[in-house]
């Protein structure tokens, strides 16, 4: 898609990513403390491309929101490219499992919307815009409404929303989990064509291991709350990956796919069980 030169090769550092002794402790509505993660430590290189695995409530998304500079950690520092986070960190880009776009504004004026911010003449905000549309497949529909388009359309305007700000760190909390099964690996194969363009770096939150092996570079499993790191994978997989469909059953996906759900398993099981499951389905699980 596309074949506009990559943009940032000059700035290949500008996405390194530590996290160092992370604590992150909430107060909860009852005035109680909670500690959602417990002494993470991480490093993502410029350029790769990370998946977070982990159960529910593990503290994935409170992740990538202090790495955003939206929150900050109780002890332990974040940084980017040495510098450490504070206030919301300069070259990122988030994308959530929900839209993020304006229901009442067309779909090109939405895209248009982070050039405007940083101040790009509105004019060239839009050709921009209209441009990462073609890049993303969606040209012709420019004049449309976010409610006008399908699933898999919004997804595509919110990832060029995202891309045409020209991240060094892209953050994407479960962006796909909202669609069907063949949208889902049709949007994951586009992410990876997208990638590889710019190469931003990518923390990518999934629930999906299927779609974190297929993506990414390394998985990181996060334990049950408080989270802290359990496990990291290396995804040793050729690059360009190909279609998921085809290859989640060679050898070693089947494989690591093994390893890591091991590691995963435990902790996803510690999670049901403390969410008071069904006797009889923790008979099952366990
Ligand atoms: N602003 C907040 N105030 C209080 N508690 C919070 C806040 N944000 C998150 N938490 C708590 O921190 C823990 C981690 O939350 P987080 O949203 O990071 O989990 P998660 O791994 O993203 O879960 P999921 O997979 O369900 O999205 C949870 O117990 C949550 O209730
Ligand atoms: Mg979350």
């Amino acid at each position: 898609m596309g074949n506009d030169p990559p943009t940032r090769l000059g700035d290949v550092k500008a996405g390194h990513v530590r996290f160092e002794g992370v604590t992150k402790r909430f107060v909860s509505p009852v005035g109680q403390t909670m500690t959602a993660l417990h002494d993470v430590n991480l490093e993502i290189l410029p350029g790769q491309f990370c998946a977070i695995v982990g159960p529910t409530g593990c503290g994935k998304s409170t992740t990538l929101t202090m790495l955003a500079g939206l929150d900050r950690p109780s002890a332990g520092k974040v940084t980017v490219s040495d510098q450490i986070v504070s206030g919301i960190t300069k070259g990122v880009s988030f994308m959530f499992q929900a839209d993020a776009l304006l229901p009442w504004r067309s779909v090109v004026t939405n895209v248009s919307l982070g050039p405007i911010f940083n101040k790009v003449p509105q004019k060239d905000a839009l050709e921009m815009a209209r441009n990462w549309l073609r890049i993303v497949g969606l040209s012709g529909f420019e004049q449309h409404y976010p409610h006008q388009l399908s699933g898999g359309m919004r997804k595509r305007a919110s990832l060029a929303a995202a891309l045409i700000n020209k991240p060094s760190i892209l953050l994407m909390d479960e962006p796909f989990s909202a669609l069907d099964v063949q949208t889902r690996s049709i949007m994951s194969n586009e992410l990876l064509t997208l990638w590889e363009r710019d190469r931003p770096t990518v923390l990518f939150v999934t629930h999906d291991l299927e779609e974190a092996i297929g993506l990414a570079d390394k998985v990181v499993v996060i334990t049950a709350g408080p989270g802290t790191v359990k496990a990291i994978f290396d995804i040793d997989l050729p690059r360009p990956r190909g279609a998921l469909q085809e290859i989640r059953f060679q050898p070693r996906f089947l494989q690591l796919h093994q390893q890591i759900w091991e590691a995963l398993r435990d902790e996803v099981q510690r999670t049901y069980a403390r969410q008071g499951a069904p006797v009889a389905a923790k008979e099952t699980i366990a």
